[in-house]
């Protein structure tokens, strides 16, 4: 496979990433997760000023980004993926460091790589919905940071996995957040609810997207708390991603709800994105 490292399209197995890396030693990065539809990189601009945004945030400096069209095409060529659709991960620690110390030196060179991977869609699942679970939020309070801190979602999604679940959805003291890897909104009466942009959610992609979609479409847009208390008055669910795309929740495990399958709104909105992506 080949992949981008510090600035070079290179066979993986001829990078080398010291142990001494701060993404290694402290989790002391950001990254992002794009998607190639053939023949185009899904709001592409968006995903690299959230790149930006994160960096900053993280005072880890920005690397040049300005041909990074042109290094994620060749990637895809590269790899022979310009004909199926593909996931681009993008990683950048803030660097080695040596000795290791906690406080991070203002000259450390951050470490840049890029991959490629064909995206597998799960259309069982956007066709029929899925379950998911509520667990409490412990993450840290800057959640619309896209840290490789993941550790909660880690054991989160691991946690869901084991217990058939497609995702795990977290609440703060009741109200709901997002999910390991996605954002969540619901329907009632033909009005969309989503959780409000906030430190405690990443502000996503497709959950913007979507939100475009329901003011084309007439469907008025409540971004408000949403208390696990009130699920049984929705309509309809979803979780929204880059990787997870428009995805029915059909199932919260353990709560009393009237979702039994995918409804009609989400049915036009997976009908609208899908044209996006590929028109
Ligand atoms: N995850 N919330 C969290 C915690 C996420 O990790 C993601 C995306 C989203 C949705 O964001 P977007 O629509 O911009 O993909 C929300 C990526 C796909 C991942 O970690 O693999």
């Amino acid at each position: 496979m080949w992949v981008f490292y510090n600035g070079e399209i290179i066979l993986q197995d001829k990078v080398s990433i010291s142990p001494f890396d701060r993404g290694f030693q402290f989790s002391d990065g950001v990254y992002e997760v794009i998607k190639y539809y053939p023949k185009k990189f899904f709001e592409l601009e968006a995903h690299i000023a959230r790149l930006k945004n994160s960096l900053n945030s993280l005072e880890i400096p920005i690397p040049s980004l300005d041909n990074i069209k042109q290094i994620l095409e060749e990637l895809i060529t590269r790899n022979d993926l310009e004909n199926s659709p593909a996931n681009v991960y993008i990683q950048i620690s803030r660097g080695y460091q040596f000795p290791r110390r906690h406080n991070f030196s203002p000259d450390a060179k951050p470490t840049f790589f890029i991959t490629v991977e064909k995206f597998l869609s799960r259309e069982k699942e956007k066709t029929n919905g899925v379950k998911v679970g509520l667990e409490e939020d412990i993450r840290w309070h800057r959640c619309d940071i896209k840290s490789t801190s993941l550790i909660p979602n880690v054991l989160s999604k691991h946690r869901a996995e084991e217990n058939g679940l497609s995702e795990m959805i977290w609440h703060r003291q009741g109200n709901i957040t997002e999910g390991t890897h996605s954002n969540i909104c619901f329907i009632k009466k033909n009005q969309l609810f989503t959780p409000p942009l906030s430190n405690f959610i990443l502000p996503g992609i497709t959950r913007k997207v979507v939100l475009t979609l329901c003011s084309q479409f007439d469907i008025p847009v409540n971004e408000t708390e949403i208390n696990i208390n009130e699920l049984k008055e929705f309509d309809e669910a979803m979780i929204l991603g880059t990787v997870t795309e428009i995805t029915p929740v059909i199932n919260f495990e353990g709560s009393d709800t009237n979702l039994t399958k995918p409804g009609p709104i989400c049915k036009l909105l997976q009908r609208e994105y899908k044209k996006l992506c590929y028109e």
